[in-house]
């Protein structure tokens, strides 16, 4: 079994040396488990709820790509991609906010927060909400839920969010799943062990504190930012307090421990903090001069990231068209072609129609299932190379013309113009066998 592992980076700005230590680092070391399905994508419809400028938007999507390509996500391991190259989300996005409580989002603390801050200053609770900010949690299930994450990967401040999701999740697979979970629930992943970096100024590093070094900004930049990390006023000679030291820290976050006793040692002796800096500054410099290289490389070529990122949507589509066919149909936006069509109100009726189920195959190929009015499997189709051909073998299974049943491998397969086009699950007896051929013989029989 592999573990699908998801998760969403907002694209507003420029990811800095504790966005690698505390997110990107340990999502690529995961992303390379032989068990890992990973499923990483830029939050570019999410940044438009906090930003409106296009210029910065569009700069930042460029930047995160590259970031994390050049420090090593492998592509054809993992799935990344843009979320506004996937329009499934927004319109699995739709169906979740008509399912989820207003209530519920009302709790949301990103919105509430908003409606405090205005209270407090004597404004309008709602001033400057947008409806983005309120339903950024529905959208964000919506990234969960359509390639059923098991795993959710996120900072503190998003546990909430993973948390409506599962609720939406579950709300929408008891209206709509038959009793089957339409959506697997996913559960949140707090890395305990991973390092809130300290910025210069020793608060954690964050944009909002502008405290931040810059992962690849140039050599020159990088020793600069060292330069301005805020130390005590010890003189050479003096000894230093490693564990009282922020430079230590972020010396830590990048070392052996081996290298990190050294460092330790000599701090004490009275390493000056000239000499200190210098040797975080060697110690960042080789970490990331490489990796500066290919992100130069890269950013220098945005049409070769266009490609990556639209091979990405192309992958992960391949799971969401087929999955938001099935929920599409089980809301009841379905063909009229492929349901007997109910008359409104006939709400339990409609529940125990039959019906098929188009979808595509991980290798590109067309098939489709009939599912009883249970919900239960009756017929796989074969594969067929495109949607039109397994749509004509569909409309004849419903024309109603006489069905050529023939018992195959334990169950029992359909058959048109000498070739066996659909196969039944495989059944315990010969009484299940026959009562399944019976619903087939029901759900095909002409609709009056
Ligand atoms: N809201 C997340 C953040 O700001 C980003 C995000 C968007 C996300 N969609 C997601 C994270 C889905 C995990 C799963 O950090």
């Amino acid at each position: 079994m592999t573990t699908r592992i998801l998760t969403g980076i907002t694209t507003t700005g420029t990811p800095h040396l504790g966005n690698y230590a505390g997110a990107i680092r340990p999502a690529i070391v995961a992303s390379r488990a032989a068990d890992a399905d990973s499923f990483y994508f830029l939050a570019d419809y999410h940044a438009l709820i906090k930003c409106d400028d296009p210029a910065r938007i569009q700069r930042s999507r460029l930047e995160i790509a590259a970031t994390w390509l050049a420090l090593g996500l492998d592509v054809d391991k993992a799935t990344f991609y843009r979320q506004s190259d996937i329009p499934e989300i927004p319109e699995l996005c739709w169906l979740l906010t008509c399912v989820a409580g207003k209530g519920l989002l009302n709790r949301a603390h990103a919105y509430k927060a908003s409606v405090d801050k205005n209270v407090e200053q004597g404004e309008d609770p709602d001033a400057g909400v947008t409806m983005g900010l309120f339903s950024y949690p529905v959208l964000m299930a919506a990234d969960i839920l359509m390639f059923n994450a098991h795993k959710v990967p996120v900072g503190r401040d998003q546990i909430q969010h993973v948390e409506m999701a599962r609720d939406i999740g579950q709300r929408f697979n008891h209206l709509f799943g038959n009793g089957k979970e339409l959506f697997t629930l996913p559960e949140v992943v707090i890395e305990e062990d991973v390092a809130t970096l300290p910025g210069l100024d020793g608060r954690k590093m964050s944009k909002s504190y502008d405290n931040t070094i810059p992962l690849f900004g140039t050599a020159k930049q990088l020793k600069d930012a060292v330069a301005r990390i805020v130390t005590d006023s010890k003189l050479p000679g003096e000894a230093k307090d490693p564990d009282n030291s922020h430079l230590f820290t972020l010396y830590q976050a990048f070392s052996a421990p081996a290298q990190q006793a050294a460092f330790r040692a000599e701090l004490i002796d009275g390493l000056g903090w000239g000499e200190a800096k210098q040797r975080l500054f060697q110690l960042l410099d080789d970490e990331l001069s490489e990796a500066r290289e290919r992100y130069n490389g890269l950013i220098n070529k945005p049409s070769d990231l266009e490609d990556i990122l639209l091979t990405g949507a192309a992958k992960a589509r391949k799971i969401a068209t087929p999955f938001l066919g099935e929920l599409r149909e089980a809301v009841g936006l379905r063909s009229f072609r492929s349901d007997a069509v109910v008359a409104s109100g006939e709400k339990k009726k409609a529940s125990k129609a039959a019906r098929f189920v188009s979808f595509r195959d991980d290798d590109g190929s067309f098939r489709f299932r009939l599912l009883d009015a249970a919900g239960e499997q009756l017929l796989l189709s074969k594969s067929f190379a495109d949607g039109k051909a397994a749509g004509q073998v569909n409309k004849r299974l419903q024309s109603g013309e006489a069905l050529d049943v023939r018992e195959q491998d334990g169950g029992f397969a359909v058959w048109l113009d000498d070739e066996a086009v659909a196969q039944s699950p495989a059944f315990s007896d010969a009484a299940s066998l026959n009562a399944a051929i019976e619903r087939l013989r029901q759900a095909l029989a002409p609709q009056e």
